[in-house]
């Protein structure tokens, strides 16, 4: 009754509980135009704030000139490193403890660094005094290349780091070298291959922007921003400016996306607020397009080599890898603090791998500096292409079928929990009977008939076939083990019922557009038998909202939903004592039905009471053993993370005269265990999906030699639209996690975790008869036409 996972056969009671496909709440206001953004936000006397950015990706400044730009008819103030260490603010740590400018000090490390800001009175004079600041660059030698900067002559970056000599950034190993080297030597069979996981960028559809608001009547900082963790920010915030957390106030109201790029704190936040405290006026900073793209978190740039030992019957014996990571001018990855790879180490993936190893070096770049969790878990987006690229590999070696080598090597479902050989503790899987769903969707068999037809008669297109079958790893903490800047990642929720029966939930997380106003509302409609409609949820506020560490990672649904469900459970418990009163029964005679969704006298199931006749008892007749009111608060500190997994099946068809790649057929079967809204899950997966497609065709931030951003908007960073995007047939397997209150895993990365690898296997696929064993990302057709060459298959 009480807990544990809720199996399906709860779903369906008509409340809005969980498993039924509520009808997104947000979407009112979103589709009426109703939604409030940053930029929506205006304020008497506010002021704007233009950056003046670096059109050099290595120079030392050598002098700025503000006064043309101070003579701009509405310019207020031009703002530069000098001015901010007025206030001790020239410098902020990044999310890894490194030092980065707010306004560069001395020597810009990248295109478009943040070099002065202007203050003006409308957002087209900001414009207007920014072109006016002219600064004198004396220009250095740029490196924009991990390997080459790792090169003894390569110019230094980071020489405002006392003792750095080089570019070298940091050294990172997990599992067991010598083992693994053992088990390579005498294995069967060794695959090896390098693979490039390309510079990606998040690009949500809002950029980043923020607006300072002091009020110098209360003392109080206000600083509405496009934040994805309001609380840790509030406590970066009050750590670098030593203003008490207290006088500081975070709101974080809709969010056009966030995918990542919202999790660290960036200079023009910094400048808004800072403007906004010196200037006793609101300041509003709102970045555009190629802003975005050019100077905020950027993902991936994992160039890495994997290798497989194997028996000859395609039993993988161990795994190992090394990685080199282009972090950029900063170590500013978004990743829990003692994983400096983050959870890259999860590379073993699906399978029962006895021996790993691996190993990274990160590097320091004259480019914009990130690593951020692009709709990811902090890397495993890399583990996961980088193992289901390899098991490809391993399986042309061996000619065998890539499903049944995956079959062969799974972790089976009374394997788990399972221990994986780099420490991660798997919580549940059926890995096979997801696969063996997606090839019965896929018509697997009839596609690899044809693809042997079309190579038998040398026909113009070929067909290739890409499986994926992922693990994820999601919902971080424990806080024992994760943290972000030394707070532990923990989540929390409030749930306030009212005297006329209708609640307030309060979460510490902040939906990016993934529907938590609906799904939160899900979890308690069902555990305290309420109307899904009775149920408001809030978040994005730090003076109103429990302190949690924010939505990236998939964590809402296991962490924050976890403290949902025992919030609730926690106002049932006082509930059952106020119905006890209400029905004059004794306390532990009283039961919760959660079909009805009422409290009962034991063996008298017509003495019952509903939730909404407990508020008005909780606040009209207490019992006086019990306080009044009826809420409650809890901060889940999670056990372990969750597992959510999948199969994913791409077929394409490859024109052997163009190189262009088609979708034939795209199947995801996904497993995030109990599942609080199919709708919005199924939502979650399209979209991930469109975003794994971008990245395996076309997306890719690339850099001339001199440092400049060739791939800086979306003229040039192609993202997938309508006409790129195939049709998608999902499906779903349900393995609950047994330690997740009910039952669930996050699911909103999966797709875009688990696309990329499905879709290059296929473009690979189609030539693997003729030798290639891979193609690099984006596969844009010249690339794929030229492996097509390589492999003799051009017409
Ligand atoms: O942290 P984030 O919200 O990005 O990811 P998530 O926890 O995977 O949730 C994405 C959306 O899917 C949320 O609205 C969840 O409540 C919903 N979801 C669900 O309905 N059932 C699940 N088992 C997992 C997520």
């Amino acid at each position: 009754e009480d807990g544990g996972p809720q199996p399906e056969k709860h779903c369906g009671h008509g409340r809005g509980g969980m498993g039924e496909d509520v009808k997104r709440k947000e979407d009112q206001r979103f589709i009426t135009g109703r939604g409030n953004y940053v930029d929506d936000i205006k304020k008497p006397d506010m002021l704007h704030c233009e950056i003046v950015r670096s059109p050099h990706a290595h120079a030392r400044i050598e002098n700025i000139d503000k006064s043309r730009a101070l003579d701009v008819d509405g310019v207020v103030a031009v703002l530069t490193a000098d001015d901010l260490r007025e206030y001790d603010l020239a410098t902020m740590p990044t999310l890894m403890a490194d030092t980065q400018d707010v306004l560069v000090n001395d020597k810009v490390k990248f295109q478009s660094q943040e070099v002065a800001a202007v203050i003006a009175t409308d957002r087209y004079t900001a414009k207007d005094g920014a072109q006016k600041v002219v600064v004198d660059y004396d220009v250095l030698e740029p490196v924009v290349d991990a390997e080459e900067s790792l090169e003894d002559d390569a110019p230094l970056i980071r020489d405002d780091i006392e003792g750095q000599e080089d570019n070298h950034c940091l050294d990172w190993e997990t599992g067991d070298e010598e083992a693994t080297a053992e088990v390579f030597e005498e294995a069967d069979v060794t695959v090896k291959e390098q693979m490039l996981y390309q510079r990606l960028h998040p690009a949500p559809i809002e950029t980043c922007g923020a607006l300072g608001d002091y009020d110098p009547g209360k003392d109080k900082l206000t600083v509405h921003m496009t934040s994805q963790a309001p609380h840790i920010h509030r406590t970066l915030f009050a750590q670098v400016s030593g203003i008490p957390e207290h006088k500081i106030r975070i709101v974080s109201p809709d969010v056009g996306g966030g995918f990542g790029n919202k999790v660290p704190i960036y200079p023009g936040y910094v400048v808004a607020a800072a403007a906004s405290y010196v200037l006793e006026q609101p300041v509003k900073w709102v970045e555009e397009r190629s802003e975005n793209i050019q100077s905020t978190g950027f993902a991936r740039d994992y160039d890495m080599t994997g290798e497989l030992a194997a028996t000859d019957d395609g039993e993988i014996l161990a795994v190992r890898t090394d990685v080199l990571a282009d972090h950029g001018a900063y170590n500013a990855v978004a990743q829990p603090s003692k994983f400096p790879a983050g959870f890259f180490n999860i590379f073993t993936g699906s399978y029962d791998i006895d021996t790993a190893y691996g190993s990274l070096t990160a590097a320091y770049t004259n480019t914009a500096p990130g690593g951020v969790a692009y709709r990811c878990s902090f890397r495993v987006t890399e583990a996961v292409y980088l193992i289901e690229r390899m098991v490809k590999v391993l399986a042309d070696e061996l000619g065998m079928d890539p499903a049944e080598i995956r079959r062969k090597n799974f972790i089976q479902p009374e394997q788990f929990p399972y221990e994986s050989p780099t420490g991660w503790n798997y919580d549940s899987g059926d890995y096979e009977g997801a696969l063996d769903k997606a090839l019965e969707m896929a018509d697997y068999d009839h596609y690899r008939e044809e693809q042997q037809r079309r190579i038998d008669e040398d026909a113009d297109t070929l067909l290739g076939i890409g499986i994926s079958s992922f693990t994820e790893v999601v919902g971080a903490g424990p806080g024992k083990t994760c943290d972000i800047a030394g707070v532990e990642m923990f989540d929390s929720a409030e749930i306030r019922v009212h005297p006329t029966g209708n609640a307030t939930v309060r979460v510490g997380v902040q939906t990016q557009g993934q529907g938590h106003e609906t799904t939160f509302a899900q979890i308690v409609a069902e555990e305290l038998g309420m109307d899904v409609d009775d149920i408001t949820v809030e978040h994005g506020d730090t003076d109103t909202d429990p302190y949690g560490l924010g939505t990236y990672g998939s964590r809402s649904t296991p962490v924050a939903g976890a403290a949902a469900a025992v919030a609730s459970r926690k106002v049932r418990e006082k509930a059952k004592a106020i119905a006890a009163n209400e029905l004059e029964a004794a306390e532990e005679d009283i039961t919760w039905d959660r079909e009805t969704g009422e409290f009962h006298v034991a063996g008298a199931p017509d003495r019952s009471i509903t939730i909404t006749e407990i508020a008005a008892g909780a606040y009209m007749n207490h019992p006086s053993s019990e306080e009044p009111g009826l809420e409650a608060v809890n901060y889940y500190d999670p056990p372990e993370m969750t597992y959510p997994f999948g199969s994913y099946i791409v077929v394409v068809e490859v024109d052997r005269e163009t190189g262009e790649v088609e979708f034939e057929k795209f199947v995801a079967v996904d497993d995030c265990g109990n599942r609080i809204n199919p709708m919005i899950i199924e939502g979650q997966i399209h979209g991930g999906l469109a975003q794994g497609i971008g990245t395996a065709m076309l997306e890719h931030v690339t850099f001339d030699d001199n440092g400049n951003v060739t791939g800086g908007d979306f003229m040039n960073y192609l993202l997938p639209t309508s006409m790129e995007i195939p049709n998608f047939e999902t499906g779903h397997t349900v393995t609950p996690s047994p330690h997740h209150p009910i039952g669930a895993k996050g699911v909103g990365e999966s797709p875009t975790v688990g696309s990329p690898p499905a879709i290059v296997n296929a473009v690979v696929d189609a030539m693997s008869h003729a030798g290639i064993t891979h193609v690099e990302m984006p596969m844009t057709p010249d690339t794929v036409w030229e492996k097509l060459d390589e492999a003799g298959l051009s017409t």
